[in-house]
């Protein structure tokens, strides 16, 4: 890390499948004016790039070589590839299927490390994903580990789905949302853990809004954003 980003605060937020990091993320950095980090679109986005370029899923080189290769343009909004607009086509839930299955190769996730570190710019940082407090930013002003029980997320995802008009069947989520949960928390390279130093959050029964406000105020408390 130089010394231009030692200054720069990020607060991380880790935590399994549909827990709502994303929108909690969104939530947070827009109130303090920061930037994002969804780590998750960079795993997908490895994901769609091998599924489209035929990598075998065995072929760990590869495929660290592909995350490697990723050029992507994030704007407020979307996110391009290679001036191919692939917002939708990485929130497919086969596409983080896939994602989560070819994660726990260490070679493939070393590859994505620098490109993670490198949205810590000024004014601060909101990082989302697996390992943003244990592994990328260990050490970010505030780590928030957020948890959802099994339904109360299996309910977001379906919604998320139905929403934007794709398939969507609440079991079949629920299930594929507990294997995704078993492979990130059981791989050796960054599984799913809170860091030793990180604040829980269970949203089960807790609102977008009451979950934003909730980081707000552990934000206010570790002196970020004044
Ligand atoms: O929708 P969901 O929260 O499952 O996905 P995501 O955050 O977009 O991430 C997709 C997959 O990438 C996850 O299932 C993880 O296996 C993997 N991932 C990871 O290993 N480390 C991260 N920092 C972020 C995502």
């Amino acid at each position: 890390m130089n010394n231009a980003m030692a200054g720069v605060p990020v607060i991380t937020l880790d935590g399994p499948t549909a827990s709502g990091k994303g929108s909690v993320a969104d939530g947070v950095a827009h109130a303090l004016g920061f930037h994002v980090l969804d780590s998750g679109a960079l795993y997908r986005l490895t994901a769609l790039d091998a599924e489209r370029l035929g990598i075998d899923l065995d072929d760990e080189a590869e495929l660290a070589a592909c995350a490697l290769a990723l050029s992507p343009t994030f704007t407020a909004s979307r996110i391009f590839m290679d001036s191919r607009d692939v917002t939708d086509a990485i929130r497919a839930e086969r596409i983080g299927n896939l994602a989560s299955t070819i994660a726990p190769y260490p070679a493939l996730r070393a590859a994505l490390l620098d490109r993670q570190r490198a949205f810590r710019r000024a004014p601060g940082l909101v990082a989302d994903g697996r390992d943003m407090g244990t592994v990328v930013f260990p050490d970010a002003d505030l780590k928030v580990f957020l948890v959802a029980d099994v339904a109360a997320r299996a309910d977001r995802r379906y919604r998320q789905l139905i929403e934007r008009g794709a398939p969507a069947d609440l079991d079949v989520i629920a299930h594929e949302l507990c294997d995704r949960d078993a492979r990130d928390a059981n791989r050796t390279t960054s599984p799913l853990v809170a860091a030793a130093d990180a604040m829980t959050i269970d949203s089960s029964a807790l609102g977008l809004q009451d979950v934003i406000e909730r980081v707000l105020e552990l934000a206010r408390a570790a002196g970020i954003g004044r």
